[in-house]
């Protein structure tokens, strides 16, 4: 993008809820960041805590557990005997132990380190297993009644897996007090006929602040300078950088933009919505015809440790035999983890940024074009004072790190799943050449 492309997308009207300015100068900017935190609060009804998608049902074998964690709390979910879900905090009852390295056996979930088995209730099965009989002593009924998993709410609509995080885990889910309907959380509730579209999933790992991520995923501008020569769309590149007319609304459940083309007979270029606490669905065009779409679920796994589960919808290329014999899935991966790493960097700069204090010294200057990352960072401050997620189960540098070390699985943060994608790329060009050269071969 070039001096005159920043120039005009810094033109971007800021809609109804704007001042009629085109930029914003620091002095009336900071007067609107000031009063803005004097205000009592947004009108998002959901903060930190409450339902976030966790992973695909795909990712949810019988028989496996799947372990990750949410603002440092370790959890592993995985299906009873019933078929039920069930996301449990990652600890033994009996002495504390992870499961990781234990089994799923008939739906009862195994722990390593004595073999308790717990029922789909989370009531130990084998109390005999871990007991010995000449030692039980009189208050024994006490003691096995206190052997009980403790559980989130989990939930599985729409291909995803769904927890109700409160950072308290519970012996009886009939305990909790849920205050937003998962029902919300279904994508034909988002405007567009699912059954239209066909999707892609990518998950990436990050080693950053989540909230960061986020912020990035609301922010129009970057797209263009920094992935301008990665998207395939003609409409996003460096060169190409047109203003928009922008809106923005702040509803009970959503925070939305519409990115409007100046020339009204062009329609909506983009239009993202946030919808706390942590999924984006981005729109190319208008909801109901937009010729695709991206959800993006952000999980906080821990301190400075997040993944995004990336589900990419679209009308075109829905045949499944000509997507796979272009390679459209391995091609769509590739441009995504090139997406991701182009971020990377940045994001974890701007965490560390962040976590220095730098960013709060009123160093940086939030524009006009920025009041979509101004509306979250609003709702995401009173929500953090509110919910406080990152102290119901903080660490500190004396923290074991092994739950750190095992949960970075996907790129930019693990690149292995990249450099697969690639080979398998040119395996299958590889392939595809020589079949042909092949039979040509053997019919002369
Ligand atoms: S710690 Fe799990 S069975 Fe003993
Ligand atoms: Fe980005």
């Amino acid at each position: 993008m070039n001096d005159d492309g920043i120039a005009q997308f810094n033109k971007v009207n800021l809609g109804s809820e704007s001042t009629s300015s085109n930029t914003i100068s620091e002095v009336t900017d900071k007067k609107r960041l000031n009063k803005q935190s004097q205000k009592p609060s947004n009108q998002l009804k959901n903060g930190l805590l409450g339902w976030y998608a966790i992973c695909s049902s795909n990712n949810i074998k019988n028989e496996r557990p799947y372990f990750f964690t949410m603002y440092n709390e370790p959890l592993v979910i995985y299906k009873d005997k019933e078929l039920n879900l069930r996301c449990v905090k990652d600890l033994c009852p009996h002495r504390g132990a992870s499961f990781i390295g234990g089994e799923v056996i008939d739906g009862e979930l195994v722990c390593p380190y004595h073999g308790a088995r717990y029922s789909s209730t989370g009531e130990c099965t084998n109390l005999s297993r871990i007991t010995c009989n000449h030692i039980v002593d009189d208050n024994y009924d006490n003691y096995a009644s206190k052997i009980h998993l403790y559980q989130y709410i989990c939930k599985e609509i729409g291909d995803y897996i769904y927890i109700y995080y409160t950072g308290k885990a519970k012996t009886n889910l009939n305990d909790f007090n849920v205050e937003d309907n998962i029902n919300n959380r279904l994508l034909n509730n988002y405007g567009f006929d699912i059954g239209a579209y066909k999707y892609e999933e990518v998950v990436v790992d990050f080693k950053c602040d989540w909230a960061r991520i986020i912020e990035n995923h609301l922010d129009i501008l970057h797209l263009f300078w920094v992935h301008g020569d990665t998207i395939p769309d003609n409409d996003v590149n460096r060169d190409v950088i047109t203003s928009f007319n922008q809106e923005i609304t702040r509803e009970e459940n959503q925070i939305e933009s519409k990115y409007k083309y100046k020339d009204s007979s062009s329609g909506e270029f983009i239009r993202i919505k946030f919808l706390p606490p942590g999924r984006i669905v981005i729109y190319k065009g208008e909801p109901n015809e937009a010729r695709y779409i991206q959800v993006l679920d952000h999980i906080p796994l821990s301190k400075n440790q997040a993944r995004v589960i990336v589900r990419h919808y679209r009308k075109f290329m829905k045949n499944k035999f000509l997507t796979d014999l272009l390679l459209f899935r391995q091609l769509q991966h590739r441009v995504f983890y090139k997406v991701f790493s182009e971020d990377y960097m940045i994001l974890r700069t701007q965490t560390y940024n962040n976590q220095m204090g730098f960013i709060e010294k009123d160093n940086v200057k939030l524009l006009g074009e920025d009041k979509m990352v101004q509306y979250y960072w609003d709702w995401f401050k009173s929500s953090e004072t509110k919910d406080d997620p990152w102290e119901l189960h903080p660490t500190d540098f004396n923290t074991n790190t092994v739950h750190e070390d095992i949960s970075m699985l996907y790129p930019p943060a693990n690149p292995k799943l990249e450099k697969d994608n690639t080979k398998s790329i040119y395996l299958n060009l590889a392939i595809r050449i020589l079949i042909p050269i092949g039979l040509v071969l053997i019919i002369l």
